[in-house]
């Protein structure tokens, strides 16, 4: 399985289980998540859902293939589906980053309520390297959180951050020895999980500020992300990373 789903505690624990492909996201990885989290949000018992991953990368983003295969087939992104289920869900979320997080791997941090990296981790969002424009909400997102200086470095200059300058930009809570790196994400979801549901709910929306701008741009960066995808330049640099990592 490429999702492994598990509960316990009062948290439904997603990992990412795919290190061979460096974690890089599938429609299959997509669908199972949100069977997950359509389980949690019914389920009185799980009060968070925790995102980790296996292998020495968080996640490489969407599967390029993917993207290719929905170009060539005329179809949707999955990745679309996912991020608004991200950005709707009610319940609280908590990322562990353990090493690279890229693209989408980096923007679903950008919904959750905590993330805790590990010392190995970096934030890259190459997406004007690949001819398209951000996504998940992240051009309204990225520089509300850390602010349009390191937010235009990341998403204009695709420079990398990492854990060290992530914490000091406020992307991430905390940083921690990758040993420890699931036990203390754990113990913030337990902690929050067990905090009076309705108090928590609400706090957390109020947080997130108004959700139907959020949405309204996450549908203006798709709509611009599905025509840039079809172009021959992003198509070029996808066929150049598949050819070469044939
Ligand atoms: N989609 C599909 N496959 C991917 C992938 C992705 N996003 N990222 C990595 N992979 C695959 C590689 O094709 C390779 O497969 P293979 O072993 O069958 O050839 C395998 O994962 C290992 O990747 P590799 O590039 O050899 O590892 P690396 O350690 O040299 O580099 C990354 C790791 C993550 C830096 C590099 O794979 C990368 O840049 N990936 C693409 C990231 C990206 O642009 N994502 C899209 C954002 S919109």
């Amino acid at each position: 399985m490429d999702i492994e789903t598990t509960v316990a505690d009062g948290v439904m624990e997603f990992t990412l289980n795919r290190p061979a492909k460096k974690n890089a996201l599938t429609e299959a990885m997509y669908l199972a998540m949100l069977e997950g989290f359509a389980k949690a949000e019914a389920d009185d018992g799980i009060g968070a859902v925790l995102i980790r991953a296996k292998g020495d990368v968080f996640s490489a983003g969407n599967d390029i293939g993917d993207f290719v295969a929905a170009v060539q087939k005329g179809q949707g992104l999955a990745a679309a589906d996912f991020v608004r289920k991200l950005a709707s869900f009610p319940k609280p979320l908590v990322a562990a980053v353990n090493g690279l997080a890229v693209g989408v791997g980096c923007t679903l941090l950008l919904h959750c309520d905590l993330v805790f990296a590990s010392d190995a981790a970096r934030f890259s969002l190459p997406f004007v390297d690949l001819g398209l424009p951000p996504e998940a909400g992240s051009s309204l997102l990225l520089p509300r959180r850390i602010g349009l200086a390191r937010a235009s470095a990341m998403l204009l200059l695709a420079e990398p951050m990492d854990a060290r300058e992530a914490k000091e930009a406020g992307l991430v809570n905390g940083v921690v020895a990758d040993d420890e790196l699931a036990g203390v994400a754990r113990e913030k979801a337990r902690r929050l999980a067990s905090k009076p549901r309705a108090a928590l709910m609400d706090s957390r929306r109020l947080l997130r500020g108004d959700s139907s701008e959020i949405s309204a741009r996450m549908e203006e960066e798709f709509k611009a992300f599905l025509a840039a995808l079809h172009s021959p330049q992003t198509q070029a640099v996808f066929a150049a990373f598949l050819g070469k990592n044939k």
